[in-house]
């Protein structure tokens, strides 16, 4: 259950957590019109720090063009702005934060471009997304009988309410089946992500991982994961993955905001290289836990700090 904070910020001032409510007619209630943003701000030694907030921030103003929401109103300065203020609002010392741009109240009709859009900032205290067991041991998955998202149809590079709905239909089948998450294939068998993450496949001491176009999320922990590999002289390349390759791995992992870096242990029954996690995740872990809970130097400018907040 969802933890409730003392503040939202709504299209630039902030309100009362009970008071960010929408009417029933909302554009984005019949027709999917959001785009959204999930963050994490790490405690470490020096206060909160959020992980890649220029890059999510820029990732929900690109989301955002590619569905025309033009009335789009504040920068990405006065956004990464009112996401530092909101932390520290909220007397957060770490959290989940959600972004959200959605197509209001005002028209109905499919079309939707003469609605206003509102930007909604929230944030609320979170921990392991698939649990902290399984950031040792790794989670039990399998492959979706549904496909991702295909291009053209719904744009992956648009992190979209709309697409969840692929997600929640790969997630959903995989629970219901015992399984821990799904992992689904692009519209032309091969390996695409999980409902909620990016997915990487190490073999013989090399990464590979899905590349854009094959309808992935663009990562900013993909992105983060791709760098540090590069850092500690681990080859890791993008290429489209067969299926098969997946159960011969030595190891596969996930990488995402919520999922971080999480292993994967076994895929439809079938164990990955030893059943649990693998040195490559393992190392990869280390350094990316390290960096954002400030115990290894931020080299690439990771984190943004929250300013402490003068009540
Ligand atoms: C479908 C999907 N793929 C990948 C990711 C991982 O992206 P990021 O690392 O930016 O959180 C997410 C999470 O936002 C996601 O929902």
């Amino acid at each position: 259950m969802l933890k409730a904070t003392e503040k939202i910020w709504r299209n630039g001032e902030f309100i009362a957590w009970d008071d960010a409510k929408i009417h029933v007619l909302s554009h984005v209630v019949s027709y999917g019109s959001s785009v959204f943003e999930g963050i994490r701000c790490y405690e470490t030694a020096s206060g909160p720090a959020i992980f890649r907030l220029p890059e999510h921030v820029r990732r929900l103003v690109d989301s955002a063009k590619i569905y025309r929401m033009d009335t789009f109103q504040f920068t990405q300065a006065e956004l990464e702005t009112a996401i530092l203020e909101l932390v520290a609002v909220n007397n957060l010392r770490s959290c989940y934060i959600r972004p959200i741009a959605l197509r209001g109240y005002g028209a109905m009709g499919v079309n939707g471009m003469k609605n206003p859009v509102d930007v909604y900032l929230a944030c609320w205290e979170w921990g392991k997304y698939l649990g902290e067991e399984a950031m040792a041991e790794g989670v039990d998955v399998c492959v979706s009988s549904w496909s991702r998202i295909a291009p053209n149809t719904l744009p992956a590079l648009s992190k979209a309410g709309a697409n969840y709905m692929n997600s929640q239909l790969i997630n959903m089948e995989a629970v219901a089946n015992g399984y821990a998450e799904g992992i689904a294939l692009d519209k032309s068998g091969y390996v695409s992500e999980g409902a909620g993450e990016n997915i990487f496949v190490v073999r013989d001491g090399k990464i590979v991982t899905p590349p854009l176009g094959t309808s992935v999320l663009p990562g900013i922990t993909r992105d983060a994961v791709l760098t540090l590999a590069k850092d500690l002289g681990i080859e890791i390349v993008e290429q489209t993955i067969p299926r098969e390759l997946l159960y011969i791995a030595d190891e596969v992992f996930f990488s995402g905001t919520a999922a971080e870096i999480s292993p994967i242990r076994s895929i439809d029954r079938i164990t990955i290289g030893r059943g649990r996690r693998g040195p490559i995740t393992e190392v990869l872990q280390k350094e990316f836990f390290g960096i954002v809970n400030g115990t290894i130097a931020d080299r690439h400018g990771w984190l943004s700090m929250v300013p402490v907040h003068a009540a």
